[in-house]
Formats: structure tokens, C-alpha cells, sequence
């Protein structure tokens, strides 16, 4: 059978109070019409349309090619929706899932699980329930005296009898293609919210005979609609806890899990220890073997094998298999360092390449550099890559020595086996296996220390008797 799926994304999410659309809220990173469609697409859908409405530059925006759109231009609720979706689906024959893209927590299984019954039942619609201790604000599922689906009543419409039914809709479903548009004509906003609701479907297709099944998810969590900032942080903690069993299950040791938060989309090797406290977000690839955190931020970065990273912020950075950073570190974009590299404390390193074996080991600031292998780079030497206007490059040959407190003034080249003492201010090239000096010659006065001392201290004592 044919399977086709519509995301309904066009609310506003009033309840969220917030500039952005509510279906473009993160969870875990994932705006949540990024995760539901993700699902989606794991379970062969030919075609999936979103539908758009507030923010729909936005939401389109964000998931690319990856579906198709539909406009609804006011928002009269789930069942005109999902009629905008007619245009392009209305004369297909096959199985619809139709998912809120506010339920971010639904998985790929779970709806291949709906599919399943479904078909298996010849159904005309499945419906996705769950048993909620507290129902509140969802559609309740009633169920006839042979307990088959009869029809949804959303809350605000219930009769007391129907308000304490714990069975919710979930608001997704698996519905033929045909007689879903067919019954969508005769959907009205007869109700509290005047607002022309999918649920109804339900209601209509069973009058008419059709049959109706419900799958009941035995995980309620992954039931949740996010409607306000509440939901939307228990979906997060949902998530967050998924996520990270997920890499526990692949190999990864995460020592405390309830202080790990890993995005949806990193990836971590098997054998890497993870500490707590520490943050992984976007497109992280982390290899095998490496020691994360404590206490790390880690975004949109790519770790080789065998890295260590303690007490650190990275960003848009890469590093090698066995290079370590930390404590205290930070990784700009466009920081990339080779195998073997040794970032130390209070380092920062921005849009600069350090290639096998080089050191910074600690205070340092290495800005808009290219550093060859094996280069020293000692305490508290910098780039001076800024002028006020103009970024400048240093570039640092192979095996280079650059001694503590060294400024080093952009555009600079230091060349390969090159020595810069401490203290020296560069502002020349030094070409390949020269020593730079650039500092004031030493100069000692022999007793000088104490008739400094008798000085000040006499000047004190006076001050204390005036
Ligand atoms: C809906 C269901 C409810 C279910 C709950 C599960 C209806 C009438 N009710 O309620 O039974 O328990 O989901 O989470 O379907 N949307 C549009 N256009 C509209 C209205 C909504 O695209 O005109 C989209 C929203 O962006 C959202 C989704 O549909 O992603 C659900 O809408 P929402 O208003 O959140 O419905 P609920 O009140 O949560
Ligand atoms: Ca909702």
C-alpha cells in the first residue's frame, strides 16, 4: 500500500508566547517539525506535505526539499489543515499518516506499528492514543460498549463522563487516502473553539460505517504535544534522556546522564567517556576513545579519535585523533588542529590551523594563523592578527619556537626551525632557523634594589606623620 504522510504545522502556538513559531521550537536542538519529520521519512512515505501557515517562509526555510507544502492561509484548525492538502494529495490511493508537528517525540516505529494495524485491519482510520494520568488538554478517545472507536471529543467539548476518560488522541493517525478527503467535507465548526476539527473525522467516518482502530502507545512520553513552554521542556528532558540512552546502548560511557545533554543529530564513538556537566550540540561528530568534560560546551564541532577535552568551549572546531585541550580552553570557528596537538589552559585559538605535534600549552591567544608541526608556541604568546579595521595572518613554519610573551604582529611569518625569544615583539619576518630578538638589552644596577626601598619607605612614614 501506498503510504503518505501530512505534517500539520501552520499554527501560531499562541500558548508558547513567543516570536517564533511554535513548530520551529528546539527540542534538543531540532526545531520539533524537523524531528516529526524525520519519522516521517524513516518509514517510506512517497510524499510528505507540510502544511504552512504562520511562519511558513520559516518552517519551509528550515526543512528545505526534504517535503512538500501547502499553504493554509487562516488558521481554522486541524481538519481545514489537512483539506489544503487536497490539492496535492486528493487523488492519490493509499495509507495517510497525519502528524501535528508539535509531537516531536513521535517515533519512527510507533508509526510503522499504526501502519501495520491499520493495513492489517483494512481500517478506514487508526488512531494513535495513549493513557494520560492527567489528560488534560487533549481529545478524548471514546470507545463504544464493544470498546471500539467511536469518535474523538476534544476537551474544551466534553461531558463530564467524557472528561475523565484517560485515553487522549495523540493527533496522529494512519487514515485512507480517499475517504479522509471525502469525510473532511463534512467536517463543521460546530463546537467550543469553532474551529473545524480532524478529530471529527473519526466521529463521521464510523457513522458511516467505516472502521476505526486505535493503537495504544505503551510509551506515553512520546505522546506529548508541546503547547506551551511546560510541555516544552518535559518533551526536552524526554529527549534528552532518549538521545543519550541511544549512545550509552552504541558503546559511549556517560557517567551522569541527567548532566549530559547531547543534540539529536551528534555523533560519539563507542569507548568515549563522557563527564558530567557537559553540553554536545548540532552537527558534533566525536570519535572513538575520547575523554569529554567535564564541564564542556561542544557545538557544531568534529573530534578525531582519542580526544580530550576538559573544561572547555568549543566551537566549529576540529581536532585530531590524540590531541587534548584543556582545562579552560577555547575553540573559535574555524580552529583546526592536527594529530597529537596540545591546546592547554586559558588558550584561545580562532580561525587558525595547528598542524601534528604543535603546542600552546598555556595563555595564549592564536588568531587567523597557519602553525606548522611541532611548534612551540610558550606562555602568553599572541597573535596580533587586529588593527581595529584589518584581521592578519601569522604563519609559523615547521618545528618554529616561539618563546613566552612573544607578540607576534600580523601579517608576520615566522619561518620553519626559526627561535623567537621571550618577550620579543615581532613585527619583521624571521626567516627559516634564525634567532629574533626584539626586547630592551638587560640592564643590572648593583645595590640599586634597597636605596629604592629606603625611598619608599621613607616617603610612607613621612605621609603617616603629616
Ligand atoms: C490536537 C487534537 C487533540 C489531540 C492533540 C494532541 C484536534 C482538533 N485536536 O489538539 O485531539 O489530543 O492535538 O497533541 O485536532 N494546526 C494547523 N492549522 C490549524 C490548527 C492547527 O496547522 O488551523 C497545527 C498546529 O500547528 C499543530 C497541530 O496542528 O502543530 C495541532 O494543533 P493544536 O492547536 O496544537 O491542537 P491541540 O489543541 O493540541
Ligand atoms: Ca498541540
Amino acid at each position: 500500500m501506498k503510504r503518505l504522510a501530512i505534517v500539520l504545522a501552520a499554527g501560531q502556538g499562541k500558548r508558547m508566547k513567543s516570536k517564533l513559531y511554535k513548530v520551529l521550537h528546539p527540542v534538543c536542538g531540532k526545531p520539533m517539525v524537523g524531528h516529526v519529520l524525520d519519522a516521517v521519512n524513516k518509514v517510506n512515505c512517497e510524499r510528505s506535505v507540510v502544511v504552512v501557515g504562520h511562519g511558513a517562509e520559516a518552517v519551509r526555510s528550515y526543512l528545505g526539499t526534504t517535503a512538500e507544502y501547502v499553504l493554509q492561509e487562516q488558521q481554522l484548525g486541524t481538519g481545514h489543515a489537512v483539506k489544503q492538502a487536497k490539492a496535492l494529495l486528493g487523488g492519490e490511493e493509499g495509507t495517510t499518516v497525519v502528524v501535528c508537528g508539535d509531537t516531536p517525540l513521535v517515533t519512527p516505529e510507533t508509526l510503522e506499528a499504526l501502519f501495520a494495524l491499520h493495513e492489517e485491519q483494512g481500517a478506514a482510520v487508526t488512531v494513535l492514543t495513549a493513557s494520560m494520568d492527567n489528560p488534560q488538554g487533549y481529545g478524548r478517545v471514546i470507545r463504544g460498549a464493544d470498546s471500539a472507536v467511536q469518535r474523538i471529543v476534544e476537551q474544551k467539548d466534553c461531558s463530564p463522563e467524557e472528561d475523565a476518560v484517560k485515553e487522549i488522541n495523540t493527533g496522529t493517525y494512519c487514515f485512507d487516502n480517499a475517504k479522509l478527503f471525502a469525510a473532511l467535507e463534512k467536517v463543521t465548526n460546530q463546537n467550543a473553539q469553532q474551529e473545524y476539527y480532524l478529530t471529527d473525522v473519526v466521529g463521521i467516518l464510523v457513522a458511516e460505517g467505516e472502521k476505526a482502530c486505535a493503537h495504544m502507545t505503551k510509551d506515553t512520553e512520546e505522546s506529548i504535544g508541546v503547547n506551551d513552554r511546560v510541555a516544552l521542556s518535559e518533551a526536552e528532558s524526554f529527549m534528552r534522556r532518549r538521545i543519550v540512552k541511544k549512545h550509552m546502548l552504541g558503546g559511549v560511557t556517560i557517567i551522569d546522564p541527567s548532566s549530559t545533554y547531547i543534540g539529536a543529530d551528534v555523533e560519539i564513538g563507542a569507548d568515549t567517556v563522557i563527564y558530567p556537566g557537559t553540553t554536545i550540540s548540532g552537527k558534533t561528530v566525536i570519535g572513538e576513545e575520547c575523554i569529554i568534560g567535564p564541564h564542556s560546551e561542544i557545538e557544531d564541532c568534529i573530534l578525531r579519535d582519542k580526544v580530550t577535552v576538559k573544561h572547555s568551549v568549543l566551537c566549529q572546531a576540529e581536532a585530531g585523533s590524540e590531541t587534548t585541550i584543556g582545562p579552560f580552553a577555547y575553540l573559535r570557528p574555524g580552529a583546526k588542529l592536527g594529530e597529537h596537538v596540545k591546546i592547554g589552559d586559558f588558550v584561545e585559538i580562532k580561525n587558525a590551523t595547528l598542524d601534528d605535534g604543535s603546542k600552546v600549552s598555556h595563555l595564549s591567544y592564536v588568531g587567523d594563523a597557519l602553525v606548522g608541526k611541532n611548534v612551540n608556541i610558550g606562555c602568553g604568546a599572541i597573535t596580533v592578527n587586529y588593527d581595529g579595521y584589518n584581521k592578519s595572518i601569522t604563519e609559523i613554519g615547521d618545528d618554529a619556537f616561539v618563546g613566552s610573551n612573544v607578540n607576534l604582529v600580523a601579517p608576520v611569518k615566522i619561518g620553519r626551525g626559526a627561535y623567537v625569544v621571550a618577550g620579543s615583539t615581532i613585527t619583521h619576518n624571521v626567516p627559516d632557523s634564525d634567532l629574533a630578538i626584539a626586547r630592551q638589552r638587560q640592564e643590572n644596577k648593583p645595590g640599586y634594589a634597597d636605596k629604592i626601598r629606603a625611598r619608599a619607605k621613607a616617603k610612607k612614614e613621612r605621609e603617616q606623620q603629616s
